[in-house]
C-alpha cells in the first residue's frame, strides 16, 4: 500500500468550457461563434453534432453547482463565452451575457466553491473571424476590450483568471491544419495566429492586474511530453524538436521574451511579420502561474525524408489507450512537469485539465468506470511525486465535470466525472466522481 498525501491547501477542482456545456446558443443575446459555424458545416464534426444544446448548463447551472458541492470541489474552472459579452466581438456590451456569469459566480460562491475563470476557450465571435480572427493583429485590442468588460464586472468576486486555453490547439488545429474551427489549413496563418495569441494574452494580463484586486492570473498551455523511440541521438533530437514545436514555442516567449532559435530557423522568413517591440507587453506582464492541460505523451523517431517540417514521425506504443486513441502514460505527467520546472521555473503550476474518455456503460443508476478511476489514481500519483520533488504544483482540475461536446468528436467521447444522458439531461455520478470526492475529503488516496 502506498499513501499519497497532498499538501495542505492543495486545490482540488474540475473544469469545463462554455461551448462544450452551455447550450442555449440562441439565448441571452449571444452572438454566433466560430464553433457554431464549424459545427454547422457538413463533415466537420462527428455525427453532425453541435453545442446547440450540449449539457443545457445555461439553464441547469444551479443543479450542476449543487453536484459540485456534493463532490466537495474546492474550485470550478469554467470559461466565459466572449460572444455572450460582446455578441459582435467588439462594440456594444450585452448586459444579459454579463448577468449570466454574474449569477454563475454568485451561486458558486454561495456554495463555497472558488471560481477560476478562463477568458477564452475557443469560441471566437464569428464577426471577428470575418475580419481575420486570430490572424489579424487587431485581435490584441479586441481581446483587451472583452477582458476589460468581463473583469470589471466580475473582478470584485473572481480573483483567479486564465487568459487563453491551449493557444497551440486553437491556432495550429484551427488555422494550421483545419481540424478545429475556423478550419483553415495554412502554416502562415497559424504562425500569425499564434504570435497574436501571445500578445493578446499579455494585454489581458495587464487589464486583469488593473481591474481585479489581488488577482492571480496566467495562461493555460497544453505542453506535451515526448520520448524518443530509441536511444539513438537522432531520435533524441527528434524528440527535442517536437518539444520545441509544441512547448518551447509558447514557453520561451512567456518566460524568456523570445521564440526558440531552432523553430525560428525552421519557420525562416515566414516570421518576418514580427516586430521587435511585439513582446514588450508580454515581458512587462509575467504570469502568476502556469496552467497546464495534460493527457498523453508522444513517442517519436527521426524521419529525415518525412514531409513533416520537423522531420519526425510518431510511433504508436503497444500500451493502453483511451477512447481518444491517446496512450495512458501516467509517468509522462511527471516528466512534463519536471521539464517545465527545470527549464522555466514558473512560480506556481496548476494542472488545469487531466482526464480520460472511456466507453461508459450505465448500469441502473451507476457508471462503474474502473479504468477511469485507475487513470486518475496513476496520474495523480505522479503529480504527488512532482510535489515531493519540490515542483510548485498548487492544484488539480479534473477534465471534465460533465460529459460534454468534445469538439470535432462531438458527443462520442465522454470525459465527465458525471455522466450526462443527452436525451433527458439526466446526470449520473460515475464511480470516478465518488473516488474523487473521497480523495478531496482525505486530501489524498491510497493505492494497493
Ligand atoms: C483539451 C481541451 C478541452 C477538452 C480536452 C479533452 O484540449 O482544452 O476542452 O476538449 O482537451
Amino acid at each position: 500500500m502506498t499513501q499519497y498525501a497532498f499538501p495542505e491547501n492543495f486545490l482540488w477542482g474540475a473544469a469545463t468550457a462554455s461551448y462544450q456545456i452551455e447550450g442555449a446558443v440562441f439565448e441571452g443575446g449571444r452572438g454566433t461563434t466560430v464553433w457554431d459555424v464549424f459545427s454547422d458545416t457538413p463533415g466537420k464534426v462527428k455525427n453532425g453534432d453541435s453545442g446547440e444544446v450540449a449539457c443545457d448548463h445555461y439553464h441547469r447551472y444551479p443543479d450542476d453547482i449543487a453536484l459540485m458541492k456534493q463532490l466537495g470541489l474546492h474550485a470550478y474552472r469554467f470559461s466565459v463565452a466572449w460572444a455572450r459579452i460582446l455578441p459582435e466581438g467588439t462594440g456594444a456590451i450585452n448586459p444579459a451575457g454579463l448577468d449570466f456569469y454574474d449569477k454563475l459566480v454568485d451561486t458558486l460562491l454561495a456554495n463555497g466553491i472558488r471560481p477560476y475563470a478562463t477568458l477564452y476557450h475557443w469560441d471566437l465571435p464569428q464577426a471577428l473571424e470575418d475580419k481575420g480572427g486570430w490572424t489579424n493583429k487587431d485581435i490584441v485590442n479586441w481581446f483587451g476590450d472583452y477582458t476589460d468588460a468581463i473583469t470589471k464586472r466580475l473582478g470584485d468576486r473572481v480573483q483567479n483568471w486564465m487568459t487563453l486555453n491551449e493557444p497551440w490547439v486553437f491556432t495550429f488545429l484551427g488555422y494550421g491544419i483545419g481540424i478545429h474551427a475556423p478550419g483553415h489549413r495554412d502554416m502562415e496563418l497559424y504562425l500569425r495566429a499564434s504570435h497574436h495569441s501571445l500578445m493578446a494574452h499579455a494585454r489581458a494580463m495587464s487589464l486583469i492586474r488593473a481591474n481585479v484586486p489581488n488577482s492571480h492570473a496566467g495562461i493555460v498551455l497544453n505542453p506535451t511530453w515526448v520520448d524518443p523511440h530509441t536511444d539513438s541521438l537522432q531520435d533524441h533530437l527528434a524528440a527535442q524538436r517536437s518539444l520545441s514545436f509544441q512547448n518551447r514555442w509558447w514557453l520561451d516567449p512567456l518566460y524568456r521574451g523570445e521564440y526558440p532559435a531552432d523553430m525560428m530557423a525552421i519557420y525562416g522568413d515566414r516570421m518576418n511579420f514580427v516586430l521587435p517591440t511585439d513582446f514588450d507587453e508580454l515581458k512587462a506582464n509575467p504570469s502568476d502561474f502556469l496552467g497546464v492541460n495534460f493527457y498523453t505523451r508522444n513517442v517519436v523517431r527521426s524521419a529525415p525524408y518525412s514531409e513533416n517540417p520537423l522531420k519526425l514521425e510518431e510511433i504508436r506504443q503497444d500500451a493502453e489507450h483511451t477512447e481518444m486513441g491517446w496512450e495512458v502514460s501516467p509517468t509522462a505527467i511527471y516528466d512534463m512537469l519536471k521539464h517545465i520546472h527545470d527549464e522555466y521555473a514558473p512560480p506556481a503550476i496548476y494542472i488545469t485539465e487531466n482526464g480520460a474518455a472511456f466507453d461508459d456503460v450505465v448500469t441502473g443508476d451507476a457508471v462503474h468506470d474502473d479504468r477511469r478511476v485507475a487513470f486518475y489514481q496513476h496520474y495523480l500519483a505522479n503529480c504527488h511525486r512532482a510535489i515531493q520533488d519540490g515542483i510548485p504544483l498548487k492544484g488539480y482540475f479534473a477534465w471534465s465535470l460533465l460529459d460534454n461536446f468534445e469538439w470535432a468528436e462531438g458527443y462520442s467521447k465522454r470525459f465527465g466525472l458525471i455522466y450526462v444522458d443527452y436525451a433527458t439531461q439526466k446526470r449520473i455520478i460515475k464511480d470516478t466522481a465518488k473516488w474523487y470526492a473521497q480523495t478531496i475529503r482525505d486530501n489524498g488516496f491510497v493505492l494497493p
